[in-house]
């Protein structure tokens, strides 16, 4: 995984939008969802908050929102503690670094935006979807976006046209791809569907889906 420390904190939020085809688009769209679907007074936690972009826009549109922004980069939280204060919703978010276990629950919904797809498929994946559930009110929504394993052979070229459009460089392709490899653990959508059912979740609904970077909708048992 990219350390999300330092300069890769720093640079994080004018990187992402090169590396993440459509990524002011699945936040569009999950802020969209949010909308119509929770409560004004919700409760939200936000896993893998990073700079803390998910937080900012629900919570400038619902005032009698209260989130926790949850991270395991201290840098990456820093930079959202300081988005939040610029933004004056600071009072309605309490930053959280690390185990999530550590939460007291019962919130509304959960967003994991770009998080997952960073943790192995070792047994790490079903406990990070636990951990989630456990801090879940039964019946309540969890958006999560990560990327995929190809759906054909030439998705993830086609992936890399786009971010180079994007203005991504080739040496930029180059480490991007490297990391696919090394630090990236994506599944496809039977194993991702098949995670969440057996985590505590029901059936997953596609949201969103940019080439391999792929967003679900699923309610909690
Ligand atoms: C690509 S960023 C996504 C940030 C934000 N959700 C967004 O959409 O811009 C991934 C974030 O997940 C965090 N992260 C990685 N593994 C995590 C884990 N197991 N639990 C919580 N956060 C994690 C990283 O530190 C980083 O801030």
């Amino acid at each position: 995984m990219p350390s999300f420390k330092g300069d890769e904190a720093t640079n994080y939020d004018e990187r992402i939008e090169r590396l993440v085809p459509g990524y002011e688009l699945l936040h569009q769209l999950t802020f969209a969802q949010c909308q119509v679907q929770l409560e004004a007074d919700a409760k939200v936690l936000v896993v893998g908050a990073g700079t803390g972009k998910e937080v900012i826009a629900l919570a400038q549109a619902n005032p009698n929102m209260h989130f926790v922004a949850q991270d395991i980069s201290e840098d990456m939280l820093a930079i959202a503690q300081q988005h939040f204060d610029q933004a004056g919703i600071a009072n309605r978010v309490q930053i959280h670094c690390g185990d999530l276990n550590a939460l007291e629950g019962q919130f509304d919904a959960a967003l994991c935006l770009l998080v997952m797809h960073f943790v192995p498929d070792d047994g790490s994946k079903a406990k990070l979807l636990q951990a989630i559930r456990n801090q879940l009110v039964s019946g309540a929504w969890l958006w999560i976006a990560d990327l995929m394993k190809p759906e054909t052979p030439f998705e993830r070229d086609a992936q890399f046209q786009v971010c180079q459009q994007l203005g991504l460089t080739d040496i930029g392709v180059e480490r991007t791809l490297a990391a696919f490899e090394r630090e990236f653990f994506a599944l496809d959508r039977m194993r991702f569907a098949e995670l969440l059912e057996h985590n505590g979740f029901g059936v997953a609904h596609c949201y969103f889906k940019a080439l391999s970077f792929t967003g679900f909708v699923v309610r909690c048992q």
